[in-house]
């Protein structure tokens, strides 16, 4: 298939879809019609087609979107055929929240250890996953073949840390701190902001609260 360019707009799209085809699957259906994808996801039809003409149209006339086919391709694109090695720096409450998600492992994202400068949290394990200083980190990385890591320290020391990370081959970073990381053109960073997402919400709660005020 020829790769063509496609936009961020329809990436950021595209986890959205992997779900609910992930979903279909699991409850046994083997095809859908854009129509009927767009009535579950409530996105319009003609944006179903538009997204997935990106990768060369999967869909035939009269026959719909083959559900595995699409899943697999979208997967490709995402990068999921390749399972990936996490470690994750910082094992507070965030850090050992995200070590107790089973479900990052489904996806292909394996976590391998979580890193602290706490001593106290040295030689504990969080669902099995051992908690190491991080003079051991460089090794560790080396040794399990770690690609990503994920970042949940104070602000203030991210920078730092990030820029070890670098150093020790890391090239994917998910990013909780609260600060932009400053990192080579090879490395790429996806930055997570819970406070945002409720930010949003709460726009969207007024603006209904608006509408209720006006009726
Ligand atoms: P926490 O205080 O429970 O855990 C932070 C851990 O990082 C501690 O165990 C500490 O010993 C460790 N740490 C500090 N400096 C370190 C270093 N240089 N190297 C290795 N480990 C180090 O904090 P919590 O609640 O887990 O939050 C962690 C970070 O994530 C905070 O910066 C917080 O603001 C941020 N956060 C971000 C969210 C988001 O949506 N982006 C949501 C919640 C928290």
């Amino acid at each position: 298939m020829e790769k063509k360019e496609i936009s961020q707009a329809v990436i950021t799209r595209l986890p959205r879809y992997y779900r609910y085809l992930g979903e279909l699957l699991e409850n046994s259906i083997e095809r859908i019609s854009s129509n009927e994808l767009s009535k579950r996801m409530q996105v319009t039809a003609s944006q179903i087609r538009q997204d997935l003409n990106n990768f060369g149209g999967f869909g035939q006339q009269g026959y719909g979107y083959n559900v595995k086919y699409l899943h697999t391709e979208i997967g490709k694109i995402l990068g999921l055929d390749d399972k990936h090695n996490l470690i994750i720096i910082g094992a507070g409450n965030l850090g050992q929240a995200l070590a107790n998600y089973t479900s990052f492992e489904r996806i292909g994202f394996v976590i391998k250890g979580l890193f602290d400068i706490n001593p106290k949290l040295n030689g504990i394990t969080v669902r099995g996953i051992p908690v190491k200083r991080m003079d051991e980190m460089q090794n560790f990385i080396k040794e399990h073949s770690i690609d990503m890591a994920i970042l949940t320290i104070p602000k203030e020391r991210a920078i730092e840390v990030a820029t070890m990370l670098v150093d020790f081959g890391i090239k994917g970073i998910w990013n909780f701190a609260h600060t932009d990381l400053n990192v080579p053109d090879d490395v790429v960073v996806e930055n997570v902001h819970l406070s945002e997402s409720l930010m949003r919400l709460s726009y969207n709660l007024k603006q209904e609260e608006n509408k209720n005020n006006v009726k």
